[in-house]
């Protein structure tokens, strides 16, 4: 595999003109935010994400978009963009077309859909991941960060995961990692990465896709460190090809139930109310990997 860095300065100087020569990859997805965007660019064509999607039917993206006053992430300080936080509240129950109020999920989810070239060929998501320690997420729950959902939304492909996961007995403990799994209904999911979750830290994560073979790949830091395959190449079924099964990508917050499974969580089990969490996030991008380039 041939990879291509983004070079900071410091490496510039000791690395010399050979690695400055390496171009940098040729992105399928930019969804890093500029630093003139605002939180009204977030329900506007403007914004790189669907700027309906995925909210509370009584809540839209312009009321919880938030730009913290926090370091950016590597990526985004690299191309001088900003990071951004959202949250969830007890009105953050989505309204499905197709499965209705989804009444015991919360979420808030930047969406990537409409968008086949960002779920075919050979691809890299990038996305970077930190923490709100003054409103903190509960880790007996089970979170997901990101995902590739299915087209007719019965399946998830991969998954980036925090806290005990669903279905776990509820007097399970708090489980305060990150975790990237594969495809959802896989007995048993699969279990690719996990790593503890600091806060006040950034965690740089990627998830290299091969469509067309079902495969893929874990590449994590933290802070301003270079990416590092954490999980080389490995077999997922990712059914890039079947065009029922393209699918669409979330990033944000996604809170599941206590005491309910993989078959009932958007209905079963319990959440507490007065609930005020929130997540930042940065740098959410993709490289076009065909000729193996990753932005490390
Ligand atoms: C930000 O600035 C760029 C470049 O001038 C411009 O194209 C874009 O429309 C601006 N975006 C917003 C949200 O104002
Ligand atoms: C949205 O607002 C309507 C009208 O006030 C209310 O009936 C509904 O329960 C609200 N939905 C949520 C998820 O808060
Ligand atoms: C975290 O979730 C558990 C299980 O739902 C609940 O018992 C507990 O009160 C929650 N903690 C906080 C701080 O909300
Ligand atoms: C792969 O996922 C698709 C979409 O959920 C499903 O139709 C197919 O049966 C899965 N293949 C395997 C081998 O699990
Ligand atoms: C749990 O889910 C099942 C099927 O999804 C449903 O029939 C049942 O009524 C649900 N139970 C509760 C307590 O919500």
């Amino acid at each position: 595999m041939s990879i291509s860095t983004h070079l900071s300065p410091v490496v510039l100087l000791a690395g010399l003109a050979r690695a400055a020569a390496l171009p940098a990859c040729i992105l399928s997805f930019d969804g890093r935010v500029p630093q003139n965007a605002t939180s009204k660019t977030f329900v506007s064509k403007q914004s790189p994400f669907n700027p309906g999607y995925v909210l509370g039917p009584n809540v839209t993206w312009d009321e919880i978009i938030e730009f913290p006053p926090i370091p950016p992430s590597r990526f985004d300080r690299q191309a001088g963009t900003k990071p951004v936080g959202l949250s969830l509240s007890d009105k953050s129950v989505f309204l499905s077309g197709s499965e209705g109020r989804e009444t015991a999920l919360r979420r808030a989810e930047l969406l990537v859909n409409n968008n086949d070239p960002t779920v075919t060929g050979h691809k890299t998501w990038h996305m970077s991941v930190r923490t709100d320690p003054a409103r903190p997420l509960n880790y007996t729950h089970e979170y997901q960060f990101a995902f590739h959902e299915a087209q007719d939304f019965q399946a998830d492909f991969w998954s980036i995961k925090a806290g005990a996961p669903l279905g776990a007995p509820v007097d399970t403990p708090p489980r305060k990692t990150f975790r990237v799994e594969g495809y959802k209904w896989d007995v048993p999911t699969k279990l690719f990465f996990e790593t503890p979750l600091t806060d006040d830290v950034w965690h740089n994560f990627g998830i290299d896709l091969n469509f067309d073979e079902n495969m893929i790949s874990v590449l994590y830091s933290t802070n301003d460190q270079p990416l590092k395959v954490v999980m080389p190449p490995t077999f997922n079924n990712i059914s890039g090809k079947a065009p029922t099964t393209l699918g669409e990508t979330h990033f944000g917050l996604q809170k599941r139930p206590l005491g309910a499974n993989i078959e009932n969580f958007l209905f079963n089990g319990t959440q507490e109310e007065g609930i005020d969490e929130a997540l930042f996030l940065g740098g959410i991008f993709q490289d076009d990997s065909t000729n193996g380039c990753i932005t490390l």
